[in-house]
């Protein structure tokens, strides 16, 4: 089954590593037969939150929140890469997720997290999973995790240690597996 993920990146630094593991999801995620749609705080930045998308009439939002809702709206299932600032998730990528609601509902998401160093952002993921379950998609049990990443993987997106290319593997089978399950289910009908 053709599959859509949205792949959710905030770093917005000039010279931010974590864009090294959105390019490698995204290959992964293409070479899969899926779309994936690269939704990056720098590339679409949005305002300090103020007003939530629901918050707006549609015409009024901005451009960048409707592109946003858009893509998440059309999207089987969420990767949010992270990145780890002391010990907890990049502010841009919090603001961005902060500004959305319905859009995630019955959709599941993965957890791709990075660092320079050996621990590969795990503080921040689990942060990530408590905002993702209050946010209403169930995050899937597997992360991906990207230790010292510009050691592991290039500038273009390439794995530079072929372990990744199997723990990215695993990862994104897992989640493929429950976009699947949940999007039939969602033809059924959503309890809300
Ligand atoms: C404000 C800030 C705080 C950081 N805190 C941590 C940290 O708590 N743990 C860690 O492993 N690395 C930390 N780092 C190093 C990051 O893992 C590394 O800079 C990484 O490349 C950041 O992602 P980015 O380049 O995509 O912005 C921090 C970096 C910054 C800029």
């Amino acid at each position: 089954m053709a599959l859509t993920f949205s792949i959710l990146y905030g770093s917005v630094r000039e010279k931010r590593q974590g864009i090294r593991a959105v390019k490698f999801i995204q290959k992964q995620v293409e070479a899969r037969g899926h779309k994936a749609i690269v939704l990056d705080a720098k590339e679409l930045p949005l305002p300090f939150l103020d007003k939530m998308y629901k918050e707006f009439d549609e015409a009024d939002a901005p451009e960048n929140m409707k592109t946003i809702a858009n893509a998440l709206n059309g999207s089987d299932a969420f990767i949010v890469v992270t990145g780890e600032y002391n010990h907890s998730i990049p502010p841009a990528l919090k603001n961005m997720l902060d500004h959305f609601q319905k859009e995630y509902f019955f959709k599941p998401s993965g957890i791709a997290a990075y660092s320079a160093g050996q621990f590969g952002g795990m503080r921040a993921a689990v942060h990530v999973r408590a905002i993702l379950a209050e946010l209403a998609t169930p995050s899937i049990p597997t992360m991906a995790s990207y230790p010292k990443i510009q050691k592991v993987l290039d500038e273009n997106g390439e794995a530079i240690e072929e372990y990744f290319i199997k723990s990215t593997n695993k990862f994104l089978d897992e989640l493929e597996w429950y976009a699947e399950a949940l999007k039939r289910q969602r033809t059924e009908g959503t309890p809300y």
